[in-house]
């Protein structure tokens, strides 16, 4: 029997040769990840406690509560969200894997923001309380789950209709692209900014690391929706282009909203403002990598943070290993 070589299919038991690869570029990213492993309690957080007590502001602990508030349901959304409704459709056996590797990293995330959480004397019901009763949280949230739901409703997808291929590709966007490549980016740099400060550092290391796992979460996903495209070269309409443009760009107002939830008042020196700065220039890579126009021409506020691979490479994985993805050794 021929092999069948196609990222996506139908559920199917069937996917589980995993040589010779048809999709080298999948399980690079696996052997990326692999480099990439790391596990929160590695982090000391004792100074990161005296900092909070001592040395952070009212309004500082504000936003660093809101920020665990949000991203830590989010890993659990993501997570859902690759097991539920995308994993099952994904059929090569080398993309699976990787999703695999990915599931455990969202996990270590989650279990990386629980260690962060008992161990900062932040108001444990406050953050988890976050999701369900800040507006704009819950806005967010809901963006991401309707597009869950959008795929479970017609559970299993018929690939060969318009609907559910329209479905799935919606779907890869907005976790790939809009959570994990937009929303997780703001949070980064405030996140890093108390490090940039020498506040935070533990906090800072751990998200440093994640960063770096996210970042690769966004290459693959960038990578499967092209390889999405070529398979289904029919779907991509001028009228999805302009839903999927919508979706970035409804994506930056929820994150406007959002940011001004987090900083009221500026800290850091930083502002709302030029948090949503940073969300636009991120969010016009972002239409740029999926071959769509540049919304807003903002130009980064915060270049420091290109070092930290807010735009990441995206490497032909056929003719190169990166280096740039190489955590392991840039541990702090
Ligand atoms: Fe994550
Ligand atoms: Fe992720």
């Amino acid at each position: 029997m021929k092999r069948d070589h196609r990222l996506f299919g139908p559920p199917s038991l069937e996917a589980i040769e995993l040589f010779p690869l048809a999709h080298p570029w999948a399980y690079a990213h696996v052997q990326q990840g692999k480099h990439n492993t790391w596990f929160p309690e590695e982090v000391p957080l004792g100074e990161d406690v005296r900092d909070w007590h001592e040395k952070l502001t009212e309004e500082e602990r504000h936003a660093a509560s809101l920020l665990l508030g949000f991203f830590n349901p989010m890993e659990s959304l993501v997570t859902q969200n690759l097991v539920l409704a995308i994993f099952p459709y994904v059929r090569a056996p080398e993309a699976r894997l990787y999703l695999a590797r990915q599931i455990w990293e969202e996990a270590n995330h989650t279990m990386a923001f629980e260690y962060v959480l008992k161990t900062l004397p932040v108001d444990r019901e406050k953050v988890f309380a976050a999701h369900r009763e800040v507006p704009a949280v819950r806005a967010k949230e809901a963006f991401q789950t309707a597009l869950t739901q959008a795929l479970l409703q017609q559970h299993p997808l018929d690939l060969e209709t318009r609907s559910g291929q329209e479905a799935l590709l919606k779907n890869l966007v907005g976790y790939f692209v809009v959570l994990e490549g937009i929303f997780f980016y703001a949070g980064f740099l405030l996140a890093l900014s108390w490090r940039r400060r020498n506040l935070l550092k533990g906090l800072g290391a751990i998200i440093d690391w994640t960063l770096k796992d996210e970042s690769l979460h966004l290459s693959f996903g960038l990578h499967l929706i092209t390889g999405f495209l070529e398979e289904y070269s029919e779907v991509m309409t001028p009228r999805l282009a302009r839903e999927v443009r919508g979706l970035i760009l409804e994506a930056v107002q929820l994150e406007r909203a959002y940011n001004q939830a987090l900083l009221p008042r500026p800290i850091l020196g930083l502002s709302a403002e030029t948090l949503n700065a940073y969300v636009e220039y991120v969010a016009d890579r972002r239409l740029e990598e999926l071959g769509l126009e540049a919304a807003f021409g903002t130009p980064n506020p915060a270049k420091w943070m290109a070092t930290e691979v807010d735009v990441p490479e995206i490497v032909n994985f056929f003719e190169a290993v990166n280096t740039s993805y190489e955590v392991g050794n840039r541990r702090e």
